[in-house]
């Protein structure tokens, strides 16, 4: 049959295609758009996503598009991802491509190995930091990397074919894109068949989930009117047809476009559409039938092979000679069954629909010949696939083949290819598959090199890596179950599989119970002599002791780690323990000794990563540098601290993990720069690091100190939403870094805003955790702010002339207490102690300058901290005015201004200009013209500090008058607004400042220097 099936004109959907239209500008402009294209099979997505691509491609997008690719149910992990990097490889100019690629070439090239050679070497150093398995996580930092460089270069579009046959690491993926792709000119396009989606389809759920989010946009397609399928008729048959062939073929095909392709071709090739058969399936098959046995038997072979089949191994199975090969293949594409594959090297079925007739309708015990046909030519030459898919490729066959011997060899060789590829949960549904077939086959074992607890701790490993932590803990157990049933000696194994169970169990938040199933661990290896097992036993346990901030324990094990591992060469280990160590000891108050460890433990981390020693170095590294910076900004070493971190950002950018362990990183460095008062460059830091848009944890340890910022500049809007952006991140964790910060920023804001309760409040949720070891460097800070509360909260008892509450009081004691028994986790840390002492005496009511001189000595001295030490030199300022020493109190509060306004810590500045103001202190003119944005607006507004009160401008305005003892009804007289007004105005402002009367509200005002 001559002519084409396929309507050359694009039919209808305009609306569609106006939109998808629309958001390809919107990505345009930097606004990442994406678009679901569902329906049934058939009916037209994919010639819509090609008009689609068309047009980008006319506006110069790059055009990228991957396949999703169904095995027999199960698909192909990433093959959309393969298929992109592909076209990236072929379409490219190298020198484009090795920019586009950048540090994520070494992790997509094996997924593509051609790959490798386009991009320059990275250093030896960087390749074998990655571990034997990519983490998922690493995979999609990589190709988000790769996308926003793309789309630094040319506008992209992205399009995901048939994503209801898609791999669950290809699922995570898309899902990955969606949330985390963000101003970069990216347009995705995924289409599904939404008739193939059954009640438990994994694709479901997440399309529910995309329905709700208003950034992505569903475009559902609809079947053809009957004008369209006239429409469509005329265009395929070069004429407009009969009326009443169109209704015929509209009756028939219901208006889909591929059946009414296929009814053409059957009334082209002389059929009448009227006499066909009822099904879909026979429609299509009808057009099979009339063709040579030899085209038909290819076709069968074909459909074995899936959608599409590289020449070579087609030639291979067809098992024909050359001519009736040449033969058959011209007769299936002359009638528009089969076509040429676009890579040019196969061919594929016109459509899925008939090629899946077709293998529906063979029968079972040619499918079985055939796929055994595929996997003995696969196994022969693997070259005869094409490359990438073969692992999954020959697994597929020899299972479908029912020759489960040989099934199982392949699926545990394809697991281990997924699991080097970043696709943990296409390894661990591998693995499960091996373990199901295990018990089938006598020689599993010589056949796969590893027995069953082996496939049973890979699986485990698998579902670790995918963070399916319940699924990894279920296989441990059967994996040590069946170790048990096994005869021979096996402790060692036992051990490691107890001590790989023990770290499921500590990521679980149970570190007591980790340690005791290390415990069991190490009472099963050799008491007399030393192993690898002791080694790595002995450092997990380490770890988990810390976890369970059980250091004085964790610092001993990890020594016996580092003996262990040193005595039998386990040099990973070594540096793994090492930085335990070093943790341990710094917390235990030897920073010296703290940091000798961690210096020596990330050297041989990157000393082994040079040398090419594989295992996790980039994770080890990676925690070395975090712990490193950590102990150094404990110790007060800021700048070194700051330094340090820089470099483990570095190599985390390097290795995909920015957005994991690097956001703790970039948390630390932002840390150490705020201590030291580069609050600009903190706020920046994190900001960058939120734009990477870091998931869970991660992400919260950013918007912690973006919340202090914003609490020490007194934006509290921003400060607020950092706040709630970190609850929701870290929902019920215990861990103290998280919680003991987010409950001083919360308490600070508080303050900051006049909410004294809620202030009390974020403080007495901490208390609990006060005495925890690690805690005190958290503790301190919260134990200041409490202390300030009640001051703050004593002063205006005072204010009011009311005696101090006795709760208020015992509430101080209570604290004071507290601050007595923490311990300082470093020198430094003392100028707390003073600070804490400090606000002691201010809730007193003790004049003292002594107190105040203490703690601005302390902090000048030891920690060089800016924010305190403003905040103590304004105090130090305030009670030497009440002791009636202006000058020394005036050069305090020039000083603590100075350095406030150096901060933007508006509310400090705000406070000294008020003090300054009522005491006649005077400040340097031109003082807060250095200052920022923050502190400047406040220097001209000097009564500010009534912002802590919440009064709006126009409650102020009428303070100052109520201060000047004005009425109501003058009050009403000066400022143009009714008595009623005024009086509302006046309860309004009683009630904020938390005063009952008039007098009292004056002499709030008078002593925050408000006055006309
Ligand atoms: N708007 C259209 N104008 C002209 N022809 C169309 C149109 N839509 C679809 N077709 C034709 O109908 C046939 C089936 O369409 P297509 O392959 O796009 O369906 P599909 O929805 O992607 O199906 P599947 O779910 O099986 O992938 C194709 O040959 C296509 O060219
Ligand atoms: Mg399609």
């Amino acid at each position: 049959m001559g002519g084409n099936l396929v309507s050359p004109v694009f039919i209808g959907r305009r609306e569609e295609l106006a939109s998808l239209a629309g958001l390809l500008e919107q990505a345009k402009a930097k606004e990442p758009a994406f678009a679901l294209i569902g329906g049934e099979a058939g009916i037209g997505k994919t010639r819509l996503a090609r008009e689609l691509a068309a047009l980008a491609d006319g506006h110069g997008y790059c055009v990228l598009t991957g396949q999703c690719v169904e095995l027999g149910g199960e698909g192909l992990p990433l093959a959309p991802l393969v298929d992109t990097l592909r076209t990236l490889a072929r379409t490219l100019p190298p020198g484009e491509l090795a920019d586009v690629l950048g540090p994520a070439a070494p992790a997509l090239s094996r997924l593509l190995p051609e790959l490798a050679g386009a991009a320059p070497a990275p250093p030896a150093a960087v390749v074998t930091m990655a571990s034997e398995d990519m983490s998922k996580a690493q995979l999609l930092e990589h190709v988000l990397g790769t996308f926003d460089r793309l789309s630094g270069l040319h506008p992209v579009l992205l399009v995901v074919e048939d994503l209801h046959w898609a791999d669950r690491s290809t699922l995570d993926l898309i899902a990955f894109l969606f949330r985390s792709l963000r101003q970069s000119r990216v347009m995705i396009a995924v289409t599904y068949r939404s008739d193939e989606l059954h009640r438990r389809h994994p694709l479901r759920p997440l399309l529910t989930s995309w329905e709700r989010d208003r950034s992505i946009n569903g475009i559902g397609l609809a079947r053809f009117s009957r004008e369209e399928v006239a429409a469509q008729l005329s265009a395929i048959l070069g004429q407009r047809p009969a009326p009443a062939m169109t209704d015929t073929v509209f009756d028939r095909s219901g208006g889909n476009a591929y059946l009414v392709e296929e009814l053409a071709g059957a009334a082209a090739a002389g059929g009448d559409p009227a006499d066909l058969p009822p099904s879909l399936a026979d429609v299509l098959l009808s057009r099979v039938d009339g063709l040579t046995d030899g085209a038909q038997r290819l076709l069968r072979t074909a459909s074995v092979a899936g959608r599409a089949v590289p020449d070579r191994l087609l030639a291979e199975v067809a098992g024909l000679d050359e001519d009736e090969l040449l033969r058959a293949l011209r007769e299936t594409i002359d009638s528009h069954l089969l076509v040429v594959d676009p890579s040019g090297h196969g061919y594929a079925f016109r459509h899925a629909l008939t090629r899946d007739a077709v293998y529906e309708d063979m029968l079972p015990g040619e499918r079985v010949r055939l796929h055994a046909a595929y996997a003995a030519a696969l196994d022969r030459d693997p070259a005869l696939g094409g490359g990438d898919a073969d692992a999954s490729a020959l697994a597929y066959h020899w299972y479908a083949a029912l020759d489960l011997p040989r099934a199982l060899s392949a699926t545990t060789a394809a697991a281990a290819r997924a699991a080097a590829a970043g696709a943990p949960a296409e390894a661990l549904r591998l693995l499960e598959r091996a373990l199901e077939i295990w018990p089938r086959v006598a020689d599993a074992t010589e056949r796969t090199g590893m027995d069953r607890v082996d496939v049973s701790r890979l699986a485990a490993s698998a579902a670790y890596q995918y963070g399916a932590l319940d699924r990894a803990r279920s296989l441990l157990a059967d994996a040590l179950a069946e170790l048990a049933r096994s005869a021979g000696e096996n402790n060692e194994r036992r051990a490691l599989l107890l001590e790989r169970y023990a770290v499921v169990q500590r990521d679980h938040s149970e570190p007591a119970q980790a340690v005791v199933t290390l415990q069991r661990a190490l009472s099963l290896l050799p008491p007399d002599q030393v192993t690898r097992a002791h080694a790595v036993v002995l450092a997990a346990m380490a770890g988990s002791q810390m976890r369970a901030d059980d250091m004085m324990n964790c610092a001993q094990t990890a020594e016996r780690a580092i003996e262990a591992a040193r005595a039998v060469g386990a040099r990973d280990t070594e540096a793994d323990a090492s930085i335990t160590l070093g943790g341990a000891r710094s917390y235990l108050g030897s920073a010296d000794a703290g940091l000798q460890a961690l210096r020596a433990g990330l050297r041989l981390a990157l000393d082994l990563g040079e040398h090419g020693t594989a295992g996790d170095l980039a994770t080890i590294a990676l925690r070395a540098y975090i712990n490193l910076s950590d102990v150094l900004e404990l110790i007060g070493q800021h700048a070194e601290a700051a330094q340090t971190a820089a470099e483990g950002i570095e190599l985390a950018s390097r290795v995909g993990m920015t957005r994991t362990l690097g956001s703790y990183l970039i948390g630390n460095r932002a840390e150490s720069l705020l201590r030291m008062g580069q609050l600009d460059e903190a706020d920046e830091l994190t900001a960058q690091g939120l734009a990477a848009f870091p998931e869970g944890v991660f992400s919260a340890t950013l918007h912690q100190f973006r919340a202090e910022i914003g609490g020490m500049r007194g934006q509290y809007d921003d400060a607020a939403a950092s706040i709630r952006a970190m609850k929701r991140l870290i929902t019920d964790t215990i861990d103290i870094q998280f919680t003991q910060t987010l409950r001083y920023s919360t308490g600070l804001i508080a303050l900051g805003t006049g909410d004294l309760a809620a202030a009390r409040q974020a403080v007495t949720e901490g208390l609990p955790d006060m005495t925890n070891s690690w805690g005190a460097r958290y503790a301190w800070p919260l134990l200041w702010l409490g202390l300030r509360i009640e001051a703050d909260d004593a002063t205006r008892h005072r204010d009011r002339r009311e005696p101090v509450p006795a709760e208020l009081t015992e509430r101080c004691a209570l604290l004071a207490g507290l601050a007595a028994q923490v311990q300082t986790p470093a020198p430094s840390w003392e100028a707390y102690r003073e600070l804490a002492a400090a606000e002691r005496a201010r809730a007193d009511g003790t004049v003292d300058p002594e107190v105040w001189r203490a703690a601005v000595g302390a902090w000048q001295r030891a920690a060089a901290e800016p924010y305190p030490l403003a905040y103590a030199l304004l105090r130090l300022a305030e009670t030497l005015t009440a002791a009636g020493d202006l000058d020394e109190a005036a050069s305090a509060v020039r000083e603590s201004h100075a350095l406030a306004c150096r901060l933007g810590a508006a509310p400090i500045v705000a406070e000294a200009e008020a003090l300054a103001q009522r005491a006649r202190l005077s400040l340097p003119a031109g003082e807060t013209a250095g200052a920022g944005d923050a502190a400047g607006s406040v220097a001209s507004k000097p009564a500010d500090e009534l912002a802590r009160f919440g009064l709006t401008d126009r409650e102020r305005e009428v303070l100052v008058l109520v201060a000047a003892g004005r009425s109501n009804p003058e009050i009403a007289k000066a400022l143009f607004i009714s008595a009623k007004t005024a009086s509302v105005h006046v309860s309004n402002i009683l009630a904020k400042l938390g005063v009952s009367g008039r007098v009292e509200a004056a002499a709030v005002a008078h002593r925050l220097g408000v006055s006309a």
